[in-house]
Formats: C-alpha cells, sequence, structure tokens
C-alpha cells in the first residue's frame, strides 16, 4: 500500500489526522475510512490506524484533508494563574506561556484550580482534548496532597467504594495513599468540580496544597519549574494517543464498568 511504502517515524494515523484536520470526532473519522471513502495519495485505504507519511495526500472523497500542525504542551502550572484562555481580572496559565510557544487556537485539558500547581496540558488538538477530558476514557489523573485535619480511619475503603461528597454527589471508585502524617497521593478517573478538594472535605480534612503530578501515562517533568511549559516528546504523544484510542483499556477500572459504559456511548457516537 502506498502510505507503508513512506509510512516513517513522523507518520500520523489516518483517524487522528483526519479528525484534526477536519474537526471531526475519532469515531466519525474512522467510520469514513471503513466506508471506503478515504484515499492516502489516490489509493484507497480501509485501515484508520494506516500511518500516513508528512508529504502524502489525504482525501475524504474529493476534499482534501490539511495537514494542520499539532501542538500539546506540558506545563508545570504556578499556583495564582488561572486555567482559563483570558481572563479579566486574573493572570491566565497562557500568558505564563513563552512568547514562542504562545498561539491562539491552543485550548486547556482539564482545568486546575487557581491555587492548584502541576501537570496542565494544552493542546491545539480538539479530538485529543475531548478524549482526554470525556468520562468514557476514565483517564487516571494522580495528584499529591498536604492536609490539615483528622481524617476518618476509613478513608481508604471510603475512596475505593466510590465517596459521597458532602453535596450528595457520588464519586467513581478512586484510590488514596497515604505519603505522610499530613500528605497523601489520590488517583481519580474523573474530574469533578473542586474533586480532591471536596473528597478529602467529605473524609474530614482539607487541602491545603494540591499538585497534579500525572494525567494517564504522562508524567510532569521533574526537570520543569513551576510557571514553565515544553512541547511534548514524540514518545509521549505516542503515548496519549494510545491511552485514548478507542482500543484502550482504563487504566484502574473494572473492565465490566468499562464495556458498559463505552457501549452507552458508542451507539450515539457523541455525546
Ligand atoms: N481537584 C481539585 O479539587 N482541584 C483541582 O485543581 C484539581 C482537582
Amino acid at each position: 500500500m502506498g502510505s507503508a511504502r513512506h509510512a516513517g517515524p513522523d507518520s500520523e494515523r489516518l483517524d487522528r489526522l483526519i479528525a484534526h484536520g477536519l474537526g471531526w470526532t475519532r469515531s466519525a473519522a474512522q467510520k469514513a475510512i471503513r466506508r471506503c471513502r478515504v484515499t492516502i495519495d489516490d489509493v484507497w485505504v480501509r485501515d484508520p490506524a494506516t500511518k500516513v507519511a508528512p508529504k502524502a495526500q489525504v482525501k475524504v472523497e474529493d476534499r482534501v484533508v490539511p495537514r494542520l500542525d499539532r501542538t500539546v504542551l506540558m506545563m508545570n502550572k504556578q499556583a495564582g494563574s488561572v486555567s482559563a484562555n483570558v481572563d479579566a481580572s486574573e493572570r491566565t496559565v497562557m500568558e505564563d506561556l513563552p512568547e514562542p510557544l504562545r498561539r491562539d487556537d491552543l485550548r486547556i485539558v482539564g482545568r486546575l484550580d487557581k491555587d492548584t500547581t502541576g501537570l496542565l496540558l494544552l493542546t491545539n488538538d480538539g479530538d485529543l482534548l475531548h478524549r482526554l477530558t470525556h468520562p468514557r476514557h476514565g483517564i487516571e489523573k494522580t495528584y499529591g496532597l498536604t492536609f490539615e485535619g483528622t481524617l476518618d480511619g476509613d478513608s481508604a475503603a471510603r475512596f475505593e467504594a466510590g465517596l459521597t461528597l458532602d453535596d450528595g454527589t457520588q464519586c467513581a471508585p478512586a484510590h488514596i495513599t497515604f505519603t505522610g502524617p499530613d500528605a497523601a497521593e489520590v488517583l481519580v478517573h474523573e474530574g469533578k468540580y473542586h474533586q480532591v478538594k471536596r473528597m478529602i472535605a467529605a473524609i474530614g480534612g482539607r487541602v491545603i496544597t494540591l499538585e497534579r503530578t500525572r494525567m494517564g501515562p504522562l508524567v510532569l517533568d521533574a526537570d520543569l519549574q513551576r510557571g514553565q511549559t515544553r512541547p511534548l516528546t514524540e514518545g509521549e504523544i505516542e503515548a496519549l494517543d494510545q491511552a485514548v484510542s478507542p482500543s484502550a483499556g482504563v487504566a484502574g477500572s473494572s473492565p465490566g464498568h468499562r464495556v458498559s459504559h463505552e457501549r452507552r456511548l458508542e451507539d450515539g457516537e457523541q455525546p
């Protein structure tokens, strides 16, 4: 096949390229490919995972798919900046970007509170953003925190069972490990409003500092100072793509949970 002949380390997955280039969902791109509507350099392809070389031309029927550059940045967010593109009164994480990395099409993947620090992703890839934040994929996030107060003795079991927050909101099963007398690491698969702070409040504590250290396969780069940002490496992007690919498992959740959730959403395609 023509694409395979040219495929190399800079190649991009066909379904992802179409989704990014046309602003489609990945499943819409996959459908078009499977229905034999897509060519690479005028050769029909039917496998959404086909790798496309950088100079190859992709068409959906007669429409050329623009090859948009894809940016994914890792920031070590500093406390004091708000997770917003613009804000009338507060400093935003976008203002923390050095000039060469600033661009208007960047979006924030999973906001952090103003006082939360750590791993924040910024991207111009709408499909990736959707996949990283959609509950279907249950991307695991790890937070390190310090707290005050005396926590309930059965905190860990309550996390595992799925906490009920003070306002009655039900959380999915999560995990807490105590790393010191007033420090813990929390793993969650969802991103409810102030989730970790509210979870700690539900077990009798108050969060003092909160830092996101991991998101799916990505670990906060220890060499990034607070407020600093760098583009992801090819390897990190590949790992992220794998984590959100339709065939990826959901780390830490039971297979039964994942399958039933997946089915519900796949039928209707769009959430
Ligand atoms: N949970 C919170 O409470 N705050 C954050 O910023 C992230 C997760």
